[in-house]
């Protein structure tokens, strides 16, 4: 397992409150998925009284980040005319969707989503946002393998930092494999290859992961703008082969 802390990995600057992102969670998703985003303080942020009971006694910014979260989800789910049931904790941190919904949640410095879809439409999905700031050197080193760091080396200099964007790739990555497999992945089990030319990137695992039907490959889109790094993962539903004759 890479020792990546969460404040190592994502630097201590608050969101600028003033400047809303030129970027959306929404641009990055199928039109299955009903998505909902925040940015600074919103006044209807709310936790159900499950979810506090669920989350426990934390310091404030981690109570507001949650509630954040959840509200998002509450509005997605009420945008894809779902009722507004708690969303509780799994084992492993992840959200509890309500019976028929896969979803992710993501929240960064002030910036917050939640994007849902009907488990018909989707097996799953992952979104992540970061805040658009160099990775430290030894954090994109634990997360990379060599062939990967070169690439990203071989990505068009200029305002993008595409370490950033490789790390959120990875954590959108986790975040749609972990409800179908419940088995841990780690940043250098899966390579990642970024197309600067059209905002998509792919994930494919190095080792095959036997005794799971999850898929070998992930793909992506991204965005970028000043303050923030959007990505988002979706997993389309087997079919069935359809045997013709
Ligand atoms: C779980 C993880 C991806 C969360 O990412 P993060 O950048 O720390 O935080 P974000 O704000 O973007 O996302 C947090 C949300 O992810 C969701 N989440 C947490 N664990 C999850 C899991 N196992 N599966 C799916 N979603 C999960 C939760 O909704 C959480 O918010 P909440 O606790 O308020 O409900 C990250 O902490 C982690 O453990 N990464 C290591 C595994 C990994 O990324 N491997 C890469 C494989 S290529």
């Amino acid at each position: 397992m890479t020792s990546v802390t969460r404040d190592e990995r994502r630097g201590a600057m608050p969101w600028p409150s003033s400047r809303k992102p030129a970027v959306s969670i929404v641009g990055l998703l199928p039109a299955v998925v009903s998505a909902a985003q925040m940015v600074g303080r919103d006044s209807e942020v709310r936790l159900l009284p499950e979810e506090a009971e669920a989350l426990g006694r934390v310091a404030e910014h981690r109570k507001w980040e949650f509630a954040a979260g959840r509200t998002c989800a509450r509005r997605a789910l009420r945008a894809l005319g779902r009722p507004a049931s708690p969303i509780l904790i799994g084992t492993h941190r992840e959200p509890v969707w309500p019976r028929g919904i896969v979803g992710s949640i993501t929240h960064c410095h002030g910036y917050c989503a939640a994007a849902v879809a009907l488990e018909q439409d989707l097996a799953a999905m992952g979104i992540d946002g970061e805040p658009h700031d160099p990775l430290p050197a030894d954090v994109l080193e634990a997360i990379t393998n060599h062939a990967e760091l070169a690439a990203v080396g071989d990505l068009p200099r200029g305002r993008v930092h595409w370490d950033r964007v490789l790390f959120s790739a990875k954590e959108s990555i986790y975040k749609a494999w972990f409800p179908l497999t419940r088995k841990w992945l780690d940043f250098t089990d899966v390579f990642v290859t970024v197309d600067s030319s059209d905002g998509t990137f792919h994930g494919r695992l190095l080792e095959p992961v036997i005794d799971t039907t999850a898929p070998t490959g992930f793909d992506g889109r991204f965005a970028v703008c000043a303050d923030l790094v959007l990505t988002a993962v979706t997993v389309e539903c087997s079919r069935p082969s359809v045997i013709e004759g």
